[in-house]
């Protein structure tokens, strides 16, 4: 379970890269750009691949209550698909400027690394506070 948390943990020092990002532009630091554009896709998809195969079937296992749990892997699998294909598209505008294409747009940019942060970040804090505990793994915060 600590794989969980360590998961956890990067996937939230990627938000944080990305805000710093997203807080800068117009400006660009490039090699922090390249760096999380790299690491992005791989990152998301291997913790996906492992909460969906590891803890959410424990998860649904620990349901009491008719098929709540079931309904919230549904809504949280179906996030992790969404944030897959945001990550795909954040992943190429963070190549092209990380490679010293003008920002033309900051705002738009800055609103879309926004938007994907931040529905991360509420993605991970429900898996925090509701599906580890039923687990077994404490909310440590
Ligand atoms: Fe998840």
């Amino acid at each position: 379970m600590a794989v969980m948390k360590r998961a956890h943990l990067e996937k939230l020092r990627l938000c944080d890269a990305l805000e710093r990002i997203a807080d800068t532009l117009p400006r660009v630091d490039c090699l922090a750009c390249l760096t999380v554009a790299n690491a992005i896709v791989p990152l998301l998809r291997d913790i996906h691949r492992y909460e969906e195969t590891m803890i959410f079937p424990a998860y649904e296992a620990a349901s009491t209550g008719g098929d709540a749990n079931l309904a919230s892997t549904r809504r949280l699998r179906a996030e992790h698909v969404e944030d897959e294909c945001f990550a795909g598209e954040g992943t190429e505008i963070l190549l092209r400027i990380g490679h010293g294409e003008r920002v033309e747009n900051a705002e738009a940019i800055g609103f879309m690394l926004r938007g994907f942060f931040e529905s991360l970040r509420r993605h991970i804090a429900f898996e925090r506070e509701h599906v580890l505990p039923r687990i077994g793994v404490p909310d440590s915060g």
